[in-house]
């Protein structure tokens, strides 16, 4: 069972649906429960007869044993704070990318004390094994079953069973491919590469991600 907090938003959506799409059994998670009701209905209809439900985000990572953040920096802290053990001894798959947007100079990269979202989720859940992936994937294309998804998908963890666990998940969502990045010191990196994409789709009217030659 697979957790979207915040999966009333567009990545959580498009994530939610494709892995639903490839079998797996969803939960979107919500602050409020009858949003999460109503976007899991919404997906149904994408995905008749796949495995979707809503939930609140508690609620959520309370059932399943992978959960993603799929919501904005700002919401982290306070949201994991109030999880608490929920998602003790379970792997948390961190989708943030922290930025911000302003009047003319478009999206740029959030300095994160801790060195990125990834590595501040895994010092707020001690317990979890923290992993960093699908920053760059593109929502709107994940929203689109009919798109087949083209590019990379860069995964940080210091956990190996953990890491191993989300690029198998990685593969079931046609035709992405997942690079082991290393350690979750790397998550920087990858988050950073987010504020770039969002500026380079507004300058070409398109939905890019990444690749990494050579692997
Ligand atoms: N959009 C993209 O193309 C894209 C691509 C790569 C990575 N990402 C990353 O994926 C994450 C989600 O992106 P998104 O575009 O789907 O975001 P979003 O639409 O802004 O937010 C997603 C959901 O998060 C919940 N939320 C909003 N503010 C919150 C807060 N302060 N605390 C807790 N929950 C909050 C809301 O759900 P409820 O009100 O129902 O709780 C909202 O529907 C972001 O961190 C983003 O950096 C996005």
């Amino acid at each position: 069972m697979l957790a979207f907090l915040g999966g009333t938003g567009p990545e959580g959506r498009g994530l939610a649906l494709r892995l639903a799409l490839a079998g797996e059994e969803v939960i979107i998670g919500s602050r409020d429960a009858s949003r999460a009701a109503t976007a899991a209905q919404e997906l149904l209809q994408a995905a008749p007869g796949a495995r979707i439900q809503g939930a609140a985000n508690g609620e959520a990572a309370a059932t399943a044993q992978v959960t993603f953040l799929t919501f904005p920096y700002e919401g982290q802290r306070p949201t994991l704070e109030s999880l608490g053990d929920a998602l003790d001894g379970k792997v948390v798959v961190n989708v943030i990318a922290p930025m911000v947007f302003q009047r003319g100079r478009g999206a740029s990269a959030l300095e994160v004390e801790a060195g990125s979202a990834a590595q501040e989720a895994q010092e707020l859940l001690p317990n979890s094994q923290v992993v960093a992936a699908f920053q760059n994937v593109s929502a709107e294309e994940l929203q689109e079953p009919g798109t087949v998804m083209d590019g990379d998908v860069v995964v940080c963890s210091d956990h190996g069973e953990a890491k191993a666990l989300v690029m198998d998940l990685v593969r079931k969502i046609p035709d992405l491919r997942p690079v082991d990045g290393g350690g979750l010191a790397n998550a920087k990196y990858v988050e950073q590469i987010t504020p770039l994409l969002v500026n380079i789709n507004r300058i070409h009217k398109i939905h890019a991600g990444i690749r990494i030659v050579g692997v």
